[in-house]
């Protein structure tokens, strides 16, 4: 090694393009013996998009536990950040080994057992004296085949002149086409949950996937949000007789296809279960009926061909319907603007899941997946996002122990207009609510719910 390559000190890289390009592609990869065709950079698989994946072995066969995963990170990011997702890629991509790194710490980290464990953290100015340590962990051909590993996906014929074959084999591998179910739940109101369950609807449904709406709250925003409350008194309510309570209560009829309505709140139009306010008079009923309580599921279970995606739309509160909305769940957002009491309930939202996982276990199903709390109606002052907001998203990390998504979405006008747009026929007022990204699609708030429609399809596998 020369010189330079011996004091090289990573702590200097000031943005992650420079983590990517002087510390991996210059220095890092190069030092770990990798060649220039041993390694890919900007690798997409589905959803997944990987900052580098290096191949350590060269051989027909078992080829995915030969694979490095490398992520570069802005060093201003803390890597626990970062843990969760680098988790999923291994698991999901069946590779065993992955560096995540800010230029300031670099951490390797092994996926035993579908979780990860740290095998070294260094911080950057000392790689230069661990790389004979890095090289054995993750260096190129360094890398054993473990004999118990036979059920891991398809084998992939990998060398390095054909990436393409791996590219293949990898996606086929983690693509699984499954319809994920995602509750949008925190029991604090007004924490911007209806506004998250409509613009990642509308965000996946512009991806591409076909996505399903429920509204299982009794104050019915959702169904006013998506634009079907059309009519302007009771005698014209054409919900009441069917929405979200008769696909609950009743076991033969009200299916979801007989249920759904088509909602052109954003373009492609998207299917929508309704709820009604008289759902409220309907909690004790549902109450003393634990097979009313596991029905959505079952229901869910007979359209998984038709959908992708399901979104479910929660009360704020810790009620019938907020269960049954987490019984039929895979995923679990939480929303959460981050103040003090929305922080406080989250130690009822780890509560009510505590209980309800166990009813699960009874069910045979694994608990709930927590993607994670969602920083939601931020503020946009500046002194906030400077000084309480970095305090109030550790808080959420270590004192309440649930982790944070990247994506934040800020306070912004746009975002209630756009669901309180209304269109004039004759002297009546017709609610015409939209999307942000059918109302204002190079605004700011549309960008915003780009990135978190991304990172929910990386997190789910979408
Ligand atoms: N990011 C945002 N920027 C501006 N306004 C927002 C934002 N998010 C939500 N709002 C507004 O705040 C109010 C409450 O939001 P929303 O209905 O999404 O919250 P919620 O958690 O579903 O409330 P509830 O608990 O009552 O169901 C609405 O008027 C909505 O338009
Ligand atoms: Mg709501």
């Amino acid at each position: 090694m020369n010189e330079a390559a011996q004091f090289y000190n990573p702590e200097q890289c000031r943005n992650e393009a420079e983590v990517e390009s002087k510390f991996i592609v210059q220095y890092l990869l190069p030092s770990l013996g990798y060649p220039p065709e041993s390694w890919h950079q900007e690798i997409t698989f589905g959803a997944f998009r990987l900052d580098f994946l290096a191949i350590a072995g060269n051989v027909i066969g078992k080829s995915d536990q030969l694979q490095v995963i490398f992520e570069a990170k802005h060093p201003n990011q803390n890597l626990d950040r970062h843990r969760r997702k680098l988790r999923h890629y291994l698991s999901s991509l069946g590779v065993r080994y992955g560096v995540l790194t800010n230029g300031k710490m670099l951490r390797v980290y092994e996926l035993v057992a579908e979780e990860l464990e740290l095998r070294l953290q260094v911080p950057g100015r000392e790689v230069p004296m661990h790389l004979d340590q890095l090289r054995q962990l993750v260096g190129k051909g360094s890398i054993e085949v473990l004999p118990d590993q036979d059920a891991t996906p398809e084998p992939a014929i990998v060398t390095p002149d054909h990436p393409t074959t791996l590219v293949q084999s990898l996606s086929s591998s983690s693509t699984e086409k499954t319809m994920k179910v995602i509750a949008v739940y925190h029991n604090k109101g007004g924490v911007g949950k209806t506004t998250t369950v409509i613009n990642l609807a509308a965000g996946l449904c512009k991806k591409g996937k076909r996505v399903l709406v429920i509204d299982l709250d009794s104050q019915a925003n959702t169904t006013f949000a998506t634009g079907l409350v059309k009519f302007q008194d009771e005698s014209a309510d054409n919900i009441k007789d069917r929405n979200i309570y008769h696909v609950i209560i009743e076991r033969n009829k009200f299916t979801i296809p007989e249920v759904v309505q088509k909602s052109s709140f954003t373009f492609p139009a998207v299917d929508v279960i309704p709820s009604h306010i008289s759902l409220t008079t309907k909690e004790a009923e549902l109450n003393d009926s634990p097979q009313a309580q596991t029905r959505l599921l079952s229901k869910l279970n007979e359209v998984r061909d038709h959908y992708d995606v399901v979104i479910i739309d929660t009360p704020p509160s810790l009620n019938i319907f907020a269960r049954i909305a987490l019984l039929a769940s895979d995923y679990l957002l939480i929303p959460s603007d981050l103040r003090p009491f929305a922080n406080e309930g989250l130690n009822n939202v780890r509560t009510f899941l505590e209980g309800l996982n166990e009813f699960r276990e009874m069910m045979n199903r694994q608990p709930i997946e927590v993607l994670g709390v969602l920083a939601s109606k931020v503020s946009t002052i500046d002194k906030f996002i400077k000084h309480t907001l970095p305090k109030m998203e550790k808080l959420v990390e270590e004192r309440y122990q649930f982790p944070l998504l990247n994506t934040r979405i800020y306070e912004r006008r746009d975002l209630s207009a756009a669901l309180e747009r209304v269109v004039e026929l004759g002297d009546l007022d017709i609610p015409d609510p939209q999307s942000i990204f059918d109302y204002k699609p190079h605004s700011a708030s549309a960008e915003e719910f780009e990135a978190l429609t991304k990172e929910i399809m990386t997190m789910t596998g979408l």
